[in-house]
């Protein structure tokens, strides 16, 4: 049997045809960046999560670094963030000649932990941002983070590109700090057919600024307010997401049913490794996880996937390295053993395929082949 770790091509068949219209009148139209198609898209996503503004653009980075060029952010700054995830977290900071300032993860969410972000704002009080990332689908503690941000008068910018529809008891993911953003990357819940994004906020002349920037700067067409960028949108791409914005709790729901059904399966065996933890769960909060990905912790990681790898089931490590330990960043001077959660995760994490159209007999024949490795 073969289990991929995601099959866009299961997605697309049944809304092919819906899919393929909208392309021809966006084609039809020629009107091909940003236009009603985007504006659409932005009402929809700003509706859905419960912001105030939303802006289309390039893709997830370009949202965020246009969300700091937005406010500002300059040769200097210090901005906390987690070195346990995707590198433009990070990256985007560092383009504007800011300074990540990491801090280690929760072990059980792999999120940003509260009591380290406590210590480092007591260190850095003079911090311009803390970014929290929603790693995997679910919320960071937004409650401990707010609360922080408050004290410190410091804006919480949220990382939500893997988490659009994820919720949490203070609101949806995006919409609970001062601004958000979400990747449309093919492979995130909501994907494009290409790279797209969204900065989503909560104040108009931040939004409004934003909206020049990505169109360099300008409020009136050549003049040029800002020094901004080429961060717009295609108006394929916003077609495209307006056809699929209206499916995305059902495949929520898809891949939240198929993680119940892979803790009831591994529970039949008795395994060392670690499942995913559901954090919000007694919150009475829907949609508290929306598994973008369904990660484990397993021991002999290396060796397990590659089990899984001849047995014909993908998966896939995010992310192998720490932020806080990649070349590009040497120069911040970082350690080994700095970060030694995120660390751990790095070496410890694999995720396993989930979408919601895998079967019950591919997820079955997964479980089977994890618990035959560890016999
Ligand atoms: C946590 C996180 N941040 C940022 C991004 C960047 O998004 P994009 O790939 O759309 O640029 C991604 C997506 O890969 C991500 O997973």
């Amino acid at each position: 049997m073969q289990v991929p770790l995601l099959d866009l091509k299961l997605q697309y068949a049944p809304l092919k045809a819906q899919l393929l219209k909208e392309i021809e009148a966006v084609a039809d139209s020629q009107a091909l960046l940003l236009g009603p198609q985007t504006e659409k898209l932005e009402k929809a996503v700003a509706a859905y999560c419960g912001a105030g503004h939303a802006i289309g653009v390039s893709s997830g980075t370009d949202a965020q670094l246009v969300l700091l060029m937005a406010l500002g952010i300059a040769p200097g700054d210090k901005i906390i963030t987690t070195p346990y995830t995707f590198f433009a977290t990070a990256s985007c900071v560092a383009r504007l000649g800011a300074t990540p300032i990491f801090v280690d993860i929760d072990p059980v969410t792999f999120n940003i932990s509260v009591p380290a972000l406590e210590a480092a704002l007591a260190r850095t009080p003079d911090a311009k941002a803390i970014i929290p990332v929603h790693l995997y689908g679910q919320c960071a503690d937004m409650a401990g983070i707010m609360a922080l941000g408050k004290k410190y008068g410091v804006p919480v910018l949220e990382d939500a590109a893997q988490a659009l529809g994820a919720r949490h008891p203070l609101g949806a993911a995006g919409a609970i700090g001062e601004a958000g953003w979400f990747s449309f990357y093919p492979t995130k819940n909501l994907g494009a057919f290409g790279d797209a994004g969204m900065v989503v906020c909560q104040d108009a002349a931040l939004a409004a600024k934003i909206r020049a920037l990505r169109n360099h700067g300008m409020e009136v067409r050549y003049f040029h307010k800002w020094i901004g960028g080429n961060f717009r949108i295609d108006a394929i791409q916003s077609a495209v997401l307006n056809v699929k914005l209206p499916h995305l709790d059902e495949w929520g729901a898809g891949r939240r049913a198929r993680a119940a059904f892979y803790r009831t399966a591994f529970a039949a065996h008795t395994l060392p490794i670690t499942l995913p933890a559901e954090v919000y769960a007694d919150s009475g909060v829907a949609n508290h996880h929306i598994y973008n990905q369904f990660i484990i912790r397993a021991p002999r990681r290396e060796d397990l996937r590659a089990h899984l790898t001849k047995a014909g089931i993908a998966t896939e490590i995010y992310y192998p390295l720490s932020l806080h330990m990649q070349e590009c960043f040497a120069y911040l001077g970082h350690r080994e053993g700095e970060f030694p959660e995120s660390e751990r995760a790095a070496k410890e994490t694999l995720a396993l395929p989930i979408f919601p159209e895998l079967t019950e007999d591919q997820q079955a024949y997964v479980v089977a082949q994890i618990a035959a490795f560890y016999q």
